[in-house]
Order: structure tokens, then C-alpha cells, then sequence
């Protein structure tokens, strides 16, 4: 055959397991690392994987010299709040005075100050703004993302940010997953009608799926937002209509939403750092993947993070993200996220590069497209400088992307003066 790109002289490539399933429990130590491997591209897909002595056989139309570097799929963040008017550099300071996140909130703070600021921008700033983060991402070797809307909390803005979304998702080659999040807060408006806000929401639900606009739901399921009845309202409602579902689950106060999400089939619960002991057994038996996101705790200033270990060890699946968003954790950096994931949750590289590979893709319901490098998947990769599979976790806040491929093609290299 005719290859477009043989990726040649890779030090280590990184091969996580080919499944149809996420990797729960101990399977999630299960690594594959192909020492001195090659590899090659025909129309933007895997075509062959190989060593590289079997390589110089090959006669491709183009080759790219690893260098002994390391080479990894593309990377997958499964929960971000990409599309955002404004920031809130202001909170910061009561933050440090130990205003409580939830209290920011309560005072019209925290969520609400961003949902101001995404009304008053126009599509078009929102659009630009979230290119710019979205260009970011991708510099730190994700290749998929997810995208939730709920900066709205009203039709009108909901659907301008789901339609910036599938903007992004046309123009830009990183796969992007769409989550409707219109649940997200109480405007101050619906103070004492949470109910027929939520119910304003669920008739949304119709529009964005006529629209092809969204392909997960969520909520936010927390004292003084969204109760444990009104998240399983919500959530039963967006399984009818044919979503994949989602929930903000037990971040701040052990309310019982990771248990509703085993209970209703949910593809992820995020957060879960406050998941009680019942709910980390019901993970561990079910499919619904426990998305971690620690560089929230981490930016909240919290000492107790989610209990990875744990749930790892009595066999549940974990995926790791940034959460990215304007009050709770500022940062596009993936890679510190798995810092993070080493350094707080305890876990093994091997389980980390898992995590936002193979496991994140099937948290957003990609894994029989992202995560993974085999034959007749997209060739999305990334070759990273580091001298081998466990120093990126190890070298921490910095961003270690040589280069960016998506589809055999290549969307980001580092400038050679950093
Ligand atoms: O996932 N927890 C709720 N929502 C976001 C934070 C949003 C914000 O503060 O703007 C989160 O942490
Ligand atoms: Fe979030």
C-alpha cells in the first residue's frame, strides 16, 4: 500500500487498550508501550503499526523522525465550559479571604456574574473568545473535547452558546462534544420557582435535540442549586428525549447524585468528591465512568480530593479533565491535570495516561472513535518531548507537546525558541 506518513524512530509509542468498553479497576493499569515502534498514515487513518526495523521497508510519500521521542493518541478532556463571556480575576482575592464558593454564588456571584457576561456578548465574541482557548487546548495535545452550554440560563443565550459550540465543532479540526448544561444555576429571577425554571430547561431539551445542538445533558446537583429530586426529574426527562446524560455530582456536599447516575445509566458522574462509600460501590459495578477533575480542588484551595484510589481499586472507571471555566478552574492545561492526578489522587502514570485517553473518550461517548491508536482509527497524535511515558505527570505545569496531529495532519508545533 501507498502510505501518506510513516511516524518513524518513536521511542516509546503509547497504546492504550483497544476496547468497547471503559477500563474499570485493575484493567486501568494495563498499558501498552511499544519500545523503538513506527507507524503509518494512509488518508488521515492508522493504516499500520509496526517496529521500526519492519518500518525501513516502508516507502511512504512523507515521513516524520520521531527522534526516540514518545508518541501518544491524541489526548481527550471530557468536561470542559469552553463558550464563556468575561472571567473573574475579581474573585480571587475573596477567595483568599475564604469566601466560600457556593456563598460567592448565593451573593449573585461565582456562575451568575459569568451568566451576566454571556448574555451581553454577541455570538461572534463568544465565538472568538472560546478560538482562542479552543487554539490553547490544543497546544496541550487534546485532540477531542467536550463543550457544555449553561452560562444562559435562559433559551435566548443557552442556545447562542450551543450554536458558538457547533460553529467550533465546523471549523475547527479538534472533535468536539456538545452537552447542554442549561441546569447549571437558579437565575435570580426563578428565586423561589426553581421548579418551573427546571421545567423551562426540560422544554429546552426538545428544541436543542431537534437542532442536533447538543448530545449530553447535565445538571448541577448541590445544595442551594439543583436538589437530588430535581436533578433525577431533569436527567429521567433528557433520557426520554434521547440524551446522553451527565451530572455535576457530589463536589461540594455527598448529596447522593453519583448514585442517581448509576441508577439511571448515566455515561459519566464529574466530580465526586464528596461520593460516599455507597456510591464509589455502585460505580465500581457499573459503566458509568467517575470523570475526576482535580485541578477544581486544587483551584478552590480544598485539602480533600476525590477518592481515586478507592474507586480505582474496588473497580470503577475513572477519566480525568480539566473542568475548564472561568470560576473553578481556570486552565486549558491537561497535562497539569495529570500532575495533579499523580501528586492528589494518587494514581499510577499508567492509569493517568488511561484516564485522558481511552477512558475520557468513553466518557463522552467517543471510544469507538478517540483514545486509542489502532488500525482504522483517525491518526490522531501527539509526540511529546520527554524522554519516556512517565515524566510527563512528573514534570509538572509546563506544557511538553513537541507536536499535534489530527487526521495525519499536523495542528500545533512548539516554537523551537521555548
Ligand atoms: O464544574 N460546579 C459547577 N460548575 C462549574 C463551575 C462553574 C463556574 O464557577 O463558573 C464546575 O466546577
Ligand atoms: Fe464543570
Amino acid at each position: 500500500m501507498q502510505y501518506d506518513l510513516l511516524v518513524h524512530n518513536i521511542g516509546q509509542l503509547i497504546l492504550p487498550k483497544e476496547t468497547t468498553a471503559p477500563l474499570k479497576g485493575e484493567e486501568m493499569k494495563q498499558l501498552m508501550i511499544m519500545e523503538n515502534a513506527a507507524f503509518a498514515v494512509k488518508s488521515g487513518t492508522i493504516a499500520w503499526i509496526g517496529s521500526n526495523d519492519e518500518a525501513t521497508h516502508i516507502k511512504p510519500l512523507k515521513r516524520i523522525n520521531a527522534q526516540k521521542k514518545v508518541v501518544s493518541p491524541g489526548l481527550v478532556d471530557p468536561h470542559t465550559h469552553l463558550v464563556f463571556g468575561g472571567s473573574r480575576e475579581h474573585e480571587l482575592a475573596l477567595k483568599q479571604r475564604g469566601v466560600p464558593y457556593l456563598e460567592i454564588l448565593a451573593k449573585g456571584g461565582g456562575i451568575l456574574s459569568t451568566v451576566e457576561a454571556t448574555r451581553m456578548a454577541s455570538e461572534e465574541e463568544l465565538y472568538e473568545k472560546a478560538s482562542f482557548h479552543l487554539n490553547r487546548f490544543l497546544s496541550y495535545g487534546v485532540t477531542t473535547l467536550e463543550a457544555k452550554s449553561g452560562y444562559g440560563l435562559d433559551p435566548e443565550t443557552e442556545l447562542k452558546q450551543l450554536q458558538v459550540v457547533k460553529r467550533l465543532q465546523e471549523k475547527f479540526p479538534v472533535s468536539i462534544v456538545s452537552t447542554f448544561l442549561g441546569p447549571h444555576a437558579i437565575p435570580p429571577t426563578y428565586k423561589g420557582n426553581e421548579d418551573e425554571f427546571l421545567e423551562k430547561m426540560v422544554e429546552l431539551l426538545d428544541h436543542v435535540r431537534n437542532e442536533n445542538l447538543a448530545e449530553f445533558a447535565d445538571i448541577f446537583c448541590e445544595t442551594g442549586v439543583f436538589s437530588l429530586q430535581q436533578s433525577k426529574y431533569f436527567l429521567q426527562k433528557a433520557k426520554e428525549k434521547g440524551f446522553g446524560l451527565k451530572i455535576h455530582a457530589d463536589e461540594i456536599d455527598s448529596l447522593g447524585g453519583t448514585e442517581l447516575a448509576v441508577e439511571l445509566g448515566a455515561t459519566s458522574a464529574d466530580h465526586l468528591v464528596a461520593a460516599s462509600n455507597k456510591a464509589i460501590n455502585m460505580l465500581s459495578t457499573s459503566n458509568t465512568i467517575a470523570v475526576l477533575l482535580p485541578g477544581t480542588t486544587f483551584y478552590l484551595g480544598k485539602d480533600t480530593y476525590a477518592r481515586a484510589r478507592e474507586m480505582i481499586d474496588e473497580g470503577a472507571a475513572v477519566a480525568l479533565a480539566t473542568d475548564y471555566n472561568p470560576g473553578s478552574c481556570v486552565t486549558e492545561n491537561l497535562q497539569l491535570i495529570m500532575s495533579l492526578a499523580a501528586l492528589k489522587l494518587k494514581m499510577t502514570p499508567e492509569e493517568i495516561w488511561n484516564a485522558v485517553t481511552v477512558n475520557a473518550a468513553f466518557a463522552i461517548g467517543k471510544g469507538e472513535e478517540a483514545g486509542t491508536l489502532t488500525v482504522g482509527k483517525k491518526a490522531n497524535f501527539v509526540i511529546w518531548d520527554i524522554p519516556n511515558y512517565l515524566y510527563l505527570p512528573y514534570h509538572f505545569g509546563v506544557n511538553h507537546t513537541n507536536s499535534v496531529y489530527i487526521e495525519g495532519t499536523r495542528v500545533w508545533r512548539r516554537n523551537d525558541n521555548v
